[in-house]
């Protein structure tokens, strides 16, 4: 449990706070916007994402991906539930979860793992909901409170669906799974359509050298703290910092998440669940 307690990275941890000091300390008023307001609002994203040598079958698939709700004392059940119930209203045929459900899970905080996986409980999909753990998440307590709510949580592991006659494979890794002999022995003897959940958008490396179809992340928070000009400060080591990237064959989407991780406080960056329009698409590399 102690490792999965550790912050992602103390180089983000005090990025975001100094960043945050620093607008606070410019910009009261943007500041405050993004503490009482900003973070509240959950959007619904909605993306076509081509992936390379989809079968046609499976052209037009909707996945609902919902990430990093990061249920804590400062995100609320409420904010949770507007998240869930906005993904809900767009019926997706598939539901996917990135990861870090909790910020703290151990202790007196360890309530929240519970909670958290109440909240996702009202999720329902035709083809069912796959899940990924993050780097806040327990690897015990958060697989089995998920999976007493029925979500299939794939830790360095590959399962295979059957959708619209086709086979479909969707394989999850662990946060600390890096290397990509490691990832390679999951997605061995997968089928062509396959999609990679990685809780970190830096898997895209690797996944591109598997030339692994569509990879779906989160972890970045889209920087959680957007200042106008400048930038996601405290998520410039990511390939991709939200949205819709590419390299080689492999297309990702990667999500700014539902909740806020050190600080309350997202700015330019809003919260957001995204519906995931799949595209069958050839001339990729
Ligand atoms: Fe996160």
């Amino acid at each position: 449990m102690a490792a999965a307690q550790k912050p992602a990275s103390f180089s983000r941890r005090d990025l975001l706070r100094g960043v945050a000091a620093a607008a606070v300390g410019t910009v009261v008023g943007t500041a405050d916007y993004g503490y009482v307001y900003a973070r509240h609002r959950v959007g619904l994203t909605r993306e076509t994402l081509r992936v390379s040598g989809l079968s046609p079958e499976l052209d037009g698939l909707r996945i609902g991906f919902l990430s990093d709700l990061h249920r804590s004392d400062t995100v609320s059940h409420e904010l949770a539930s507007s998240a869930v119930n906005r993904l809900m209203a767009e019926q997706p045929d598939i539901i996917m979860l990135g990861g870090d459900y909790v910020t703290w899970g151990g202790g007196r905080k360890r309530r929240f793992v519970r909670d958290a996986a109440e909240d996702l409980a009202p999720l329902t999909a035709p083809h069912g909901i796959f899940a990924i753990l993050g780097n806040h998440d327990d690897d015990r307590d958060m697989t089995a409170a998920l999976s007493a709510n029925g979500v299939t949580v794939l830790r360095d592991a590959r399962t295979r669906l059957q959708v619209r006659g086709v086979a479909l494979d969707i394989a999850g890794i662990r946060f600390w799974t890096r290397k990509a002999g490691d990832i390679a022995r999951v997605v061995r003897g997968a089928v062509p359509d396959l999609i990679l959940l990685a809780h970190t958008p830096s898997r895209l490396t690797e996944a591109a050298a598997l030339a692994i179809p569509l990879v779906l992340s989160g972890h970045t928070h889209g920087g959680q703290i957007v200042l106008p000009g400048v930038g996601a400060i405290a998520a410039r080591e990511f390939p991709v910092v939200q949205g819709i990237g590419r390299q080689e064959a492999t297309s990702i989407f990667v999500s700014r998440g539902v909740g806020t991780v050190y600080i309350p406080v997202r700015l330019n960056c809003p919260p957001e669940v995204a519906l995931l329009t799949l595209e069958s698409f050839t001339r990729l590399a």
